[in-house]
Order: C-alpha cells, then structure tokens, then sequence
C-alpha cells in the first residue's frame, strides 16, 4: 500500500469516528464502496418521503435535517440517511446541504451487505438513528 494511500485511510478514520468500530480490513472495503457525492449551499440532498437511496457521510462542509421545530445541523464527520435504510421505510426529513458539501455515500444494497457482516458497527448507527427519532417525538 503506498504512502497516499495509507493517509487516505488516516483522515477517514479521523473524521469519522464510526470506523474505529470496524477492523482495517473492512475500512479498505468500505473505502471502495463508497460513492463520492457533492452538493451546493441550499441543495435538497435527501428529501422527506422518498424510499433510501443510500447513508451519506460528511467529509466536507455542513447540512441542516430540517425538523418540525428547529433544524439540526451536521458538520463534517457525521452522517445522515440511516433511518430510512435501517427501517425500510421512508425519508423522515429533508436535508439541505448548507455550505459546499462533500458525501461519501454507501448505496442501500452496499449498506445491507456490509451491516450485516459488521453488528458492531449496525449497532452503533441503530443506536444514533434511535436518539434521533426518540429526539424527534420529543420535540
Ligand atoms: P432518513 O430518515 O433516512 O433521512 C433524513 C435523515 O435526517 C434521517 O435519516 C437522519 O439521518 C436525519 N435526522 C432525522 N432526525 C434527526 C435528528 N433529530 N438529528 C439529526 N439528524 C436527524
């Protein structure tokens, strides 16, 4: 593996903490599955109602979740778009990209495949996606 290669893995597992669940192996596999994706400030990047098309993680730039009350903002090293995949239901918000943004984007065929081999790391997301909605009831 080349030393490009090796600092590309680095920044991933910086920015996002999630990947320290998963050994490296897994990380270079996630790192292929990955699809690059870019937004511009007040493009509707996930909206509510459609079926899930992917998880999307932020590697760049910021997004507000737009909610009944006030919108939550994302910045870089988190992600979004995992409710609707982990429930097989529908988008519950639009999500606006409010800055230049870039995703890295796990399609939902990929995103199945690789939780289910890795229950680590479905655990964690379906414990975010779970203070999510129970924050979302709450408000
Ligand atoms: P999904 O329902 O697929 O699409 C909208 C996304 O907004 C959702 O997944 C979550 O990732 C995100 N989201 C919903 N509610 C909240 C919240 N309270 N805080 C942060 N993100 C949220």
């Amino acid at each position: 593996r080349n030393r490009q290669h090796q600092l590309e893995m680095q920044q991933l597992i910086e920015t996002f903490p999630l990947f320290s669940e998963v050994d490296e192996n897994s990380q270079e596999e996630l790192l292929l599955l990955f699809r690059p994706k870019s937004a511009s400030p007040g493009e509707r990047v996930v909206r509510i109602g459609d079926r899930g098309d992917g998880m999307y993680f932020i590697s760049a730039g910021a997004v507000e979740v737009q909610l009944e009350s006030d919108p939550v903002r994302l910045d870089a090293g988190a992600f979004f778009g995992e409710m609707a995949l982990l429930s097989g239901g529908r988008r519950t918000a639009d999500v606006i990209a409010v800055d230049f943004c870039q995703f890295l984007v796990l399609e939902r065929r990929d995103f199945h495949v690789f939780m289910s081999r890795h229950p680590a790391l479905r655990m964690a997301v379906s414990n975010m996606a779970r203070e999510r909605a129970e924050m979302n009831v709450a408000r």
